[in-house]
């Protein structure tokens, strides 16, 4: 079983709404045959949507749908969404980046639509996609996508929501990555808070020319704003719209004040509501422009609230990073003025929007992984290591929800799938084993382990371990054919646990590369972008055991000798799969009994 090697990076996540919907992929559920017979009709029973038409009362001073009346309507849609599925009142705990690619004018159609991802314990994560339309020339634009977590409250009790049960191709995929994103957000606000830390921040403070410019203190804003019913939903919390709208306005006012123009709002940085407000609360919103670079600056809001009674008791609901730019009449960002930040605290905020600024792109580039941008293996950092991670883990749950995979043979209950895509091949390989489910995957997540029973892995040495769950590994593998070098690769192993019922143990690899390891020229360079193990417990000691692996033209040779039935090597090495994981099955795998 040999990686593959590739020439782009597979789409981390795939798009929120791809409104495709298979037949075969819902063909073996019985129960909604009928609706889903005609395509069309089928609709995700927690979909809502929402159409606005955008009117001056709307609008910025450019004519344009303002971004926080847009955030009002797309928190009502996701909150309706969410609370289709939960039966009860919903709140809105968090809201990841979202990246404006379009405004919209006044006379335009904003149509939103919403539904649950996947539902937890007591929350949910809600996707949005927000489409503009010109009435007369019929065109759409997309113009963001955004992923919200909202949390079901019950007032006696603690609720424990009823799970969603994917049926696309695109339902799944979300459904698979949407526990890949929660453990990202969970950890986030560490993760930027070691990050920064960690970066060493090298600024320009002492070389640039004060008499050019502007002191950040002239773009400080502070404004008050009362809670009052129509704020709120009927239990009286504030919508958290509502929040982001005015926290939208004072950023704006900020990033005014810098360049002395109107700004776009381009991005807001993923963030999360510490704690609820009520009808009454007085919130003071504080924004400051952080730092400006040369054709964006990153805009820093922060929101307290208060009862009227206790004005120095402030609870910190929110804190939020908003990117914004100017736009000259070719909608080309213009050049920016610098910022002075103040000694003491600014200085800081100024070093740390920096910092904030290469983590956001590292985010971007990986997270999203536009795919003829990105190089095949991307170089391994710890400033990127939790992305590359969920990069690796979402891109292999995203291989497995694919509803054209064929079967293309079967021998000695080992089945062999297919799946033919534009510039890709991919198989998998799936058998059922007398074996725990938890010990397999402890015996296949241990890569150290695969000589074994894989010649494809010559050897193996563990290069870093990252974390628990993240493994860097150098391997060593024959060559493919007789007169040319062995290969090595660099791989990132990271491995999860199933996160409810039905989810299966999941070990995804792929290639990175590490300045310690490069290519030497005893070894040719191979490169895996997307393979790994999906383990499903189905009883007792009977675990279903998948094998996943993307080839690309490199590998075709290889791969379709095997799939037209030419070599048994696949079905030899996974029966030798099988014989490790049954002499074993009593073991505990080096290293990793902590699990
Ligand atoms: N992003 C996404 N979800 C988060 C989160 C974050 N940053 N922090 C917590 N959660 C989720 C948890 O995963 C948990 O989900 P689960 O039940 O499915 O496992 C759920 O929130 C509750 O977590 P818990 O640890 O019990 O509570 P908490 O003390 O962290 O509270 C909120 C989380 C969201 C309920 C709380 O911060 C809150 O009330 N915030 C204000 C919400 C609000 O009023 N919003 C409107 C605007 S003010
Ligand atoms: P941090 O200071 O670490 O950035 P905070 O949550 O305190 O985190 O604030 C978030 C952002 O809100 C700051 O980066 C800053 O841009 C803005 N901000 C905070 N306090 C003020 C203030 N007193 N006046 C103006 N802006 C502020």
């Amino acid at each position: 079983m040999i990686h593959s090697v590739g020439n782009h990076l597979r789409r981390g996540l795939a798009s929120v709404f791809s409104g495709r919907i298979s037949r075969k992929s819902v063909s073996h559920t019985e129960d909604i045959g009928d609706t889903m017979a005609d395509n069309k009709r089928y609709r995700n029973p927690t979909e809502v949507q929402m159409s606005q038409l955008v009117l001056p009362c709307h609008t910025n001073h450019r004519g344009e749908l303002s971004v926080g009346q847009l955030l009002k309507w797309i928190d009502t849609t996701a909150c309706l969404s969410a609370e289709r599925h939960a039966g009860c009142p919903c709140v809105t705990a968090s809201m990841d980046d979202i990246y404006f690619e379009h405004t919209i004018s006044v006379g335009q159609v904003v149509n939103i639509k919403a539904k649950v991802n996947r539902a937890f314990n007591s929350s949910m994560e809600v996707g949005i996609q927000v489409v503009s339309e010109d009435l007369c020339s019929e065109k759409q634009w997309s113009v963001c996508k955004a992923l919200a977590t909202f949390v079901a409250h019950r007032e006696l009790s603690k609720v424990k929501l009823k799970q969603v049960t994917p049926l696309t191709e695109e339902e799944k995929t979300e459904h698979g990555v949407a526990a890949e994103r929660r453990r990202m957000r969970l950890v986030y606000a560490d993760t930027i808070k070691d990050l920064l830390a960690r970066c060493a921040i090298q600024d320009d403070l002492d070389s640039k020319d004060y008499s050019n410019m502007v002191p950040a203190e002239k773009t400080r804003v502070e404004s008050v704003e009362l809670v009052l019913p129509p704020h709120a939903n009927h239990q009286g919390n504030t919508f958290g719209g509502q929040i982001m709208a005015w926290m939208e306005n004072v950023a704006t006012i900020a990033a005014s004040r810098l360049c002395r123009a109107h700004p776009t709002l381009k991005a807001i940085e993923m963030f999360h509501f510490r704690g609820p407000s009520q009808v009454g609360d007085r919130l003071v919103f504080k924004a400051i422009v952080n730092n400006a670079f040369k054709h964006s600056m990153e805009v820093g809001v922060c929101v307290e609230a208060y009862r009227q009674e206790a004005e120095t008791q402030r609870r910190h609901i929110n804190s939020a990073f908003m990117t914004f730019v100017v736009l000259d009449e070719d909608d080309q960002p213009q050049k920016l003025p610098w910022i002075c930040p103040q000694p003491g605290e600014g200085e800081r905020r100024y070093r740390e929007a920096s910092a904030r600024k290469k983590i956001r792109l590292d985010r971007k580039y990986i997270v999203s992984c536009k795919q003829a941008e990105v190089p095949l293996s991307v170089p391994w950092d710890p400033s990127n290591q939790v992305y590359l991670s969920y990069n690796n883990v979402s891109s292999l749950k995203t291989l497995v929800a694919k509803d054209n995979w064929t079967l293309s043979s079967e021998i000695s209950q080992v089945r062999l799938y297919t799946l033919e895509e534009d510039k890709f091949l991919s198989f998998h390989l799936e058998m059922v084993v007398h074996v725990d489910a938890a010990q397999a995957f402890l015996l296949l997540s241990d890569l150290r382990r695969r000589p074994e029973w894989d010649k494809h892995y010559r050897s193996v040495e563990l290069v870093q371990q990252v974390d628990e769950d993240d493994t860097i590994y150098h391997v060593i593998s024959p060559s493919l054919s007789g007169n040319s070098k062995p290969q090595d690769f660099v791989i990132l192993a990271s491995r999860r646990k199933p996160c409810d019922n039905g989810d299966p143990y999941v070990i995804a690899l792929r290639s990175v590369t590490l300045p310690t390891h490069c290519e030497t020229p005893e070894y040719q360079r191979g490169e895996t972008l997307c393979s790994g193990f999906c383990l499903w417990s189905e009883g007792d000691q009977l675990t279903k055991v998948s094998y996943y692996n993307q080839a690309t033209p490199g590998l075709l040779n290889y791969v379709t000798t095997n799939v037209a039935g030419l070599s048994s090597e696949f079905y030899n090495t996974f029966k030798a799969c099988e014989h490790f994981l049954l002499d074993n099955r009593n073991d505990l795998a080096p290293g990793l009994q902590t699990l």
